[in-house]
């Protein structure tokens, strides 16, 4: 297949994107959730989506089937099909980098994946050495630090505290990303040298956050007493010259075909298999390859990655809804919405097509959340009540992995209660109605009312898993890079780049002698205002 960028017509050029603007202003505009429920009582059914390890409520959005059935055929105008069977097949889609995107075939079956040799071998090497470190009365080993940043970090950083229940009960982790000081000081604080595993996690072993967190954590090393730093520091890159120059013997290397925040699978992983295990990470993998196969064969309407693509797309396009708001109700995700800021917003955080040309309309919203119910307690009041409307969702395991069943029944109820408020609301007449003994008895009952009215008609999703296991959650991650994928490109996008990050780093580079030395010179007035501010000798 040709990657000619003209071959791929964008959304904004295609019969279905007219046709949608159309039905937005007749039907999808002033739709009303309740009236839609009201006149369908099978709305939750023809909305409901199962997907290997997810189900997936649908219904408390702002479509309709016919919504749902032109953005299938947007869909298919802008040859998503097409598209995704040439990043299965190894195209090399990254256009811009000239690279192949096939974190999928990393979750592959042994023999059925491209490259299986070689990402086999890696794998096998890499949990036989996590049994080992597993081995801890053998190993010596109780902490295990992993120094990597975005890629790198975001997701052992994000797997490890949501599988805590199938964790080895006798190490620990950490991971250091910043460059601020203030993050790896308190960890090394609290290690024993001899008891410690770095692991260097770095596709290209240049990163200067984790370089310089990598150099501090050798010195701390050697200063400590330590003296086998092969034994104590491994590294997970593509660069396996750099490593080696940095000391390190053992790697476990991956390829230019693995995106960093599509790295988690690849030898990236290695904090999870130390984690979890060979078993348990081998799930992990297989949970992914059962979502992967999910989005290689079902069709359009029954695809749940596509479908929460296309509603991204009929969100931010044509509602203007501009932020998704992530609120998992398992305190172990409490990092899943860090994890998505990059998933999503380094993917299809961008401003041109593949052809360069700059866009005339929204990609990537803004992806924050928290764990519920701690979210309810901060910023909730704004998803209520707030002026913008905000589509959330909401993520409900049915079994917990602990014993405090009482708890986990408060949990779940608060996680429907939640999507049910925001979509029913309350008018002013039933506030009215009720008891408010809270309020002041100076106002009069119908500001007060007021106050307490919620204009419902909010949006949401609700996904479902049985038990947050290592399979379900590699379902649930591959489920959302390929929603990523499917948004992505229909915006008519090169998701899997980053150039965005480049300036601020190229100019931190300049900046940073200048803060040695006090030099403001040729600098814009904010920042030489703000550089002799914070120069070293001010
Ligand atoms: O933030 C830019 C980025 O390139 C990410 O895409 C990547 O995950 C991260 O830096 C870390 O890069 P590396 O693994 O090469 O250190």
């Amino acid at each position: 297949m040709s990657l000619e960028p003209s071959l791929f017509p964008r959304c904004d050029a295609t019969v279905a994107w007219t046709a949608l603007r159309g039905h937005f202003e007749a039907h999808g505009r002033e739709l009303d959730l309740r009236e839609a429920f009201a006149r369908d009582a099978g709305r939750f059914d023809a909305f409901a989506l199962e997907a290997p390890e997810v189900f997936a409520d649908l219904s408390k959005n702002r479509w309709d089937l016919m919504t749902r059935q032109l953005l299938v055929e947007l869909a298919r105008e802008c040859q998503l099909e097409a598209r995704r069977d040439a990043m299965l097949a190894g195209e090399p889609i990254n256009t811009t980098e000239g690279r192949a995107v096939l974190h999928t075939a990393l979750r592959a079956p042994r023999g059925q994946g491209l490259f299986s040799h070689e990402v086999h071998e890696v794998l096998d090497r890499l949990l036989a050495f996590a049994e080992g470190v597993r081995d801890t009365a053998a190993s010596g080993i109780t902490d295990v630090v992993n120094i990597g940043i975005g890629g790198s970090d975001l997701g052992p950083q994000m797997v490890v505290p949501a599988l805590d229940a199938f964790v080895h009960p006798g190490l620990r982790f950490h991971f250091v990303s910043n460059v601020d000081g203030h993050d790896i000081a308190p960890v090394l604080r609290r290690l024993e040298a001899k008891r410690t595993l770095f692991i260097i996690a770095s596709k290209t072993f240049t990163t200067q956050e984790t370089m310089a967190n990598a150099a501090v954590a050798r010195e701390w090393f050697l200063a400590q007493g330590g003296t086998d730093i092969a034994r104590h520091f491994v590294g997970a890159t593509t660069n396996l010259k750099a490593a080696a120059a940095f000391g390190i013997h053992t790697t476990f290397g991956f390829w230019d075909w693995v995106g960093g925040r599509y790295s988690l699978w690849s030898a990236i992983g290695l904090p999870i298999a130390i984690a979890i295990g060979a078993e348990g990470f081998r799930a992990l993998l297989e949970g992914a390859h059962a979502m992967d196969r999910h989005f290689a064969t079902a069709p359009l309407l029954a695809n749940l990655p596509v479908q929460l693509g296309l509603l991204d797309v009929w969100y931010r396009n044509f509602h203007g809804f501009t932020s998704r708001s992530v609120a998992p109700y398992h305190q172990g995700l409490k990092r899943l919405p860090a994890y998505l800021q990059q998933l999503e917003m380094e993917s299809n955080g961008k401003g041109v097509d593949l052809g360069g040309q700059p866009l005339p309309y929204g990609t990537s919203p803004v992806v924050w959340g928290e764990p519920g119910t701690n979210g309810q307690h901060a910023y909730f009041q704004m998803l209520h009540q707030g002026t913008d409307v905000i589509p959330v969702e909401f993520i409900a395991v049915r079994r917990p992995t602990h014993a405090h069943a009482d708890l986990h029944a408060k949990a779940l109820a608060n996680c429907l209660a939640q999507s049910q408020a925001l979509m029913l609301g309350k008018t002013t007449e039933a506030a009215l109605a009720e008891k408010a003994p809270t309020a002041s008895d100076r106002l009069g009952k119908l500001t007060v009312a007021r106050h307490r009215t919620f204009p419902g008609n909010r949006p949401s999703t609700t996904l479902v898993l049985e038990q947050l296991t290592p399979s379900a959650l590699g379902a649930l991650i591959a489920l959302y890079e390929h929603r990523v994928f499917t948004s992505g490109a229909l915006w008519g996008l090169n998701s899997f780049d980053q150039w965005g990050v480049e300036l601020g780093k190229a100019l931190a580079g300049d900046l940073l002698p200048r803060l040695a030395s006090g030099d403001a010179s040729g600098l814009d007035g904010s920042t030489a205002g703000l550089l002799r501010r914070l120069a070293a000798g001010s």
